[in-house]
């Protein structure tokens, strides 16, 4: 929100509090050019009203994290499938409604009412991918529908489609973000992010929880560098109809990030290796790698994240001192 106002936007905000908190938009609120609207997606009255006059539409409504998803796998099933329902009926009523076509006539399907609708997607479509750097075009290797870890992956690939195809079929200007282990200020260790998660433990001089053997690895970006190339995507024409990995290619292993955390922040914390079948239930397993190929992106608008993984954890830290923030496990 931020970064839009900084480049002169004025945005309109819809979201149901479910997990954001309306202080994180305090200082955009304070600004004038931001107007929140506390409602859900599926409220079609509400969305309608949101995106009216919009130019770009930037859809990240959803429910979110391994944890939420395995816990709750309905409700977030049914969030994130209705949520990209209800945005492209959403887009579709308000174009045909007030869209620019070529002839000057109402557009079909909302293609001439926006400049681009950003889709957030989730690097979880590559599912068990074991490829050493996945690319957007690769196959998606999901695993079965009785492991409720997937029903996420499913329902992000499904936007994908929705989108993709709304692209295709009627001109809907897309563009399809899908992202890599994003953290950042604000995020909060109650949803199980393990970043946010290891820094509260450490604070603490808790044990930090490794699930598994530690060994499975991940890239951390920072939210500033995705934000950033995500509007440039946003305004660049060469982005429309296109998918894009974003995050960062600095890989580490989630043992080397708890023990970096545990140096950072000069806790007494040790390390306790917890079974993936004690947290998540029997079925889940972890992804071993999940390393993004950045090429596309790289190539398109010049994608550098800028801020690396010591960068990243000092941020996390400071803000967790700085707003005293909650720790959840
Ligand atoms: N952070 C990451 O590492 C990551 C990785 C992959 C994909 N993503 C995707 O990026 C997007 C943003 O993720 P985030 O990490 O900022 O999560 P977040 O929880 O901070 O943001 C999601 C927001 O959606 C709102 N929301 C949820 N359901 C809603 C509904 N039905 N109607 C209205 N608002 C609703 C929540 O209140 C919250 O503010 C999501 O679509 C997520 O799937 C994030």
């Amino acid at each position: 929100m931020e970064a839009l106002v900084a480049r002169g936007h004025e945005v309109r905000v819809l979201d149901d509090l479910s997990t954001g908190r309306r202080e994180n938009l305090a200082s955009v609120l304070a600004s004038g050019r931001v107007e929140l609207i506390v409602a859900q997606v599926q409220d079609q009255e509400r969305l309608r009203a949101a995106i009216e006059g919009c130019r770009t539409i930037y859809h990240l409504a959803a429910s979110v994290g391994v944890g939420a998803v395995t816990q709750h796998p309905l409700e977030c099933l049914k969030n994130n499938a209705d949520g990209f329902q209800s945005l492209f009926h959403a887009i579709e009523a308000v174009g045909s409604q007030g869209g620019r076509s070529a002839s000057g006539g109402p557009a079909a399907g909302g293609s001439g009412a926006f400049d681009r609708v950003v889709v957030f997607s989730s690097s979880e479509v590559y599912g068990k991918s074991t490829a050493p750097a996945l690319r957007e075009d690769d196959d998606l290797h999901l695993g079965p529908t009785h492991v409720p870890r997937w029903s996420y992956a499913a329902a992000k690939a499904f936007g994908e489609f929705l989108a993709l195809t709304t692209h295709r079929e009627q001109g809907l200007p897309v563009t399809i973000i899908r992202c890599f282990n994003t953290v950042g200020p604000r995020q909060l260790p109650t949803y199980g992010m393990v970043l946010p998660r290891f820094v509260a433990q450490a604070r603490r001089g808790e044990p930090l929880t490794v699930y598994g053997d530690g060994a499975q690895t991940r890239c951390f970006s920072f939210v500033e560098d995705v934000v950033n190339g995500v509007l440039d995507l946003a305004a660049h024409p060469g982005a429309d109809g296109q998918v894009f990995n974003i995050g960062s290619d600095e890989e580490t292993s989630v043992l080397s990030l708890a023990e970096r955390v545990i140096a950072l922040t000069g806790s007494s914390s040790d390390i306790r290796f917890i079974p993936y079948s004690d947290v998540y239930g029997g079925d889940v397993a972890d992804i071993q790698r999940r390393v993004p190929d950045l090429s596309r992106i790289r190539g398109l608008i010049g994608y550098a994240p800028r801020t690396r993984l010591d960068g990243i954890l000092r941020a996390t830290l400071e803000t967790q001192i700085a707003a005293d923030l909650p720790v959840g496990r």
